[in-house]
């Protein structure tokens, strides 16, 4: 199976890479779904939409601030240095990546498309303007932009919508891909969901890397049942080196 990997790497024309929260798992990043997932452990309508926020500021603050300590803090593992590797290699068209962290970046990674924002950004709910965030902010006092606004994670919420342009870039992409290699994500949050279902629309070929089944895994050419990590590093000898 990983002989089949390696083969779709190297024929492809135009190779897309889609990750979510299971290619951070193995450098401590919490995933959001199945057993310790944070939503198990917390309601995402009281801290991640635009009327908890609304509501209760501070609450949303102090979660997304432990967030951020836990994400910068954490170094990236085996599959974001892999898929840096296959990039510099002039291998890898393009990253999608539902993950708000900066792992892939700091793994060497380049032109990222996050789909969902970025835990390294805040915006103002006021005048919009975009801050990056080098340390989590200390809750309270809430974080306020020039303009008086409130400052918030620069991140999608339950009920808003993805950026268009991103989103744009994305579906582009997609119906580019001969190759889409799609790693630790659950599947079932659309429209990131739909991104490697339009590489099949278009006759690509679709290669699942996840230790569970998914929705996806039954339409996808191969799926590939083990860690991210292991699936992309050890046996591509995509090492560090
Ligand atoms: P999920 O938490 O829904 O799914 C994580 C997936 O990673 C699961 O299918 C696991 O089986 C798999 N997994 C766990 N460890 C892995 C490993 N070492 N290697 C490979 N796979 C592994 O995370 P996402 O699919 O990313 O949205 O979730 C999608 C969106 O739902 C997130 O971006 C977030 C969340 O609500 C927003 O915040 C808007």
């Amino acid at each position: 199976m990983l002989q089949e990997l390696k083969a779709c790497i190297e024929k492809a024309q135009h190779l897309t890479v889609l990750t979510g929260a299971g290619v951070s798992a193995e450098s401590g990043i919490p995933t959001f779904r199945g057993g310790d997932g944070l939503w198990n452990r917390y309601r995402p309508e009281e801290l991640a939409t635009p009327e908890a926020f609304s509501r209760d500021p501070e609450t949303v603050w102090r979660w997304y601030a432990w967030r951020m300590e836990r994400v910068f803090s954490a170094q990236p593992n085996p599959a974001h240095l892999g898929f840096a590797k296959l990039q510099e290699m002039g291998r890898l068209a393009c990253l999608i990546t539902q993950n708000v962290d900066d792992l892939h970046e700091r793994a060497g990674s380049r032109d990222v498309l996050h789909l969902h924002g970025t835990l390294r950004q805040m915006r103002c709910v006021a005048c919009g303007s975009r801050i990056p965030v080098h340390r989590p902010p200390e809750v309270p006092p809430l974080p306020v932009c020039a303009c008086g606004g409130l400052l918030r994670p620069d991140v999608v919420w339950f009920g808003e919508s993805l950026s268009p342009d991103v989103l744009q870039l994305a579906f582009d992409e997609a119906s580019r891909s001969d190759v889409m290699i799609v790693a630790g994500t659950s599947a079932v949050v659309h429209p990131a969901a739909s991104l490697p279902l339009e590489v099949k629309r278009h006759g690509g070929t679709v290669i699942e890397i996840n230790p569970d089944a998914t929705p996806l895994s039954s339409m996808a050419d191969l799926s590939i049942r083990m860690p991210a990590g292991m699936a992309i590093t050890e046996n591509l000898g995509l090492g560090q080196s």
